[in-house]
């Protein structure tokens, strides 16, 4: 529990680390929060410093993501050896997943370093899912995300719907292992919440669509 708790904490910090607010401030001279709708994730990037910026922040937000899934194999390999192999194991390797999923999400979007605020967790997550998913997992989340942002236009429709798709996934990857799903679903349902100012603009017709800059 202890070697969960301590990968809980380095995703956190990984996925606490605001790469949006930081390339607008170094290479843009200006806040990323001051602009569009505001968030500091890739959709407001592209919005605001155009695609250079943009997918700098996906890569770089990615990147964290899937590097914490990467941590919790080295968490697991190195400190609970064999404990993925034991039935009913308390952590199991699926577990410690899941938990890296969690952590970097919640850092992302509770950085302690924005005051516990932060963006809506959606590249991270994605970063993530690739190792905790798998690649066909987190390409299937993609294809959903892909299919509803081409057809509504709106990043947040697709985000929004891989989110509420998520807890699905994980209970067919994790099928058994209670906690573990239970940790993504945490993890979705926060990524939607953040997401409520997008649900209340597209509820009103305001939800800016892509291209547009506001
Ligand atoms: O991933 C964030 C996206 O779903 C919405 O971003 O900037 O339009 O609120 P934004």
């Amino acid at each position: 529990l202890l070697v969960a708790a301590a990968l809980f904490v380095a995703a956190f910090l990984l996925g606490s680390i605001p790469w949006g607010l930081i390339i607008s401030k170094v290479f843009y001279h200006t806040d990323l929060r001051e602009h569009g709708s505001g968030n500091i994730g890739t959709t407001n990037a592209i919005r605001t410093m155009g695609k250079v910026g943009g997918y700098a922040v996906f890569v770089l937000d990615f990147g964290k993501g899937l590097l914490s899934g990467l941590l919790a194999w080295a968490f697991a390999w190195n400190f609970l050896p064999g404990a993925g192999l034991v039935p009913g194991a308390l952590v199991s390797y699926d577990t410690m997943l899941a938990v890296a999923f969690l952590g970097c999400t919640w850092g992302h979007i509770f950085s302690p370093w924005l005051g516990f605020k932060g963006g809506k967790g959606i590249a991270v997550a994605v970063g993530c899912l690739f190792v905790t998913f798998g690649w066909v997992g987190a390409c299937l989340e993609l294809l959903l995300f892909a299919v509803l942002v081409v057809t509504t236009k709106h990043v947040s429709v697709g985000s929004i719907a891989a989110a509420v798709a998520c807890p699905f996934f994980a209970l067919y990857f994790f099928w058994g292992d209670w906690i573990a799903w239970a940790c993504c679903t945490l993890a979705a349902l926060t990524v939607i919440w953040a997401h409520r100012s997008n649900i209340k603009r597209l509820m009103s017709g305001e939800e800016s669509k892509i291209g547009s800059r506001s």
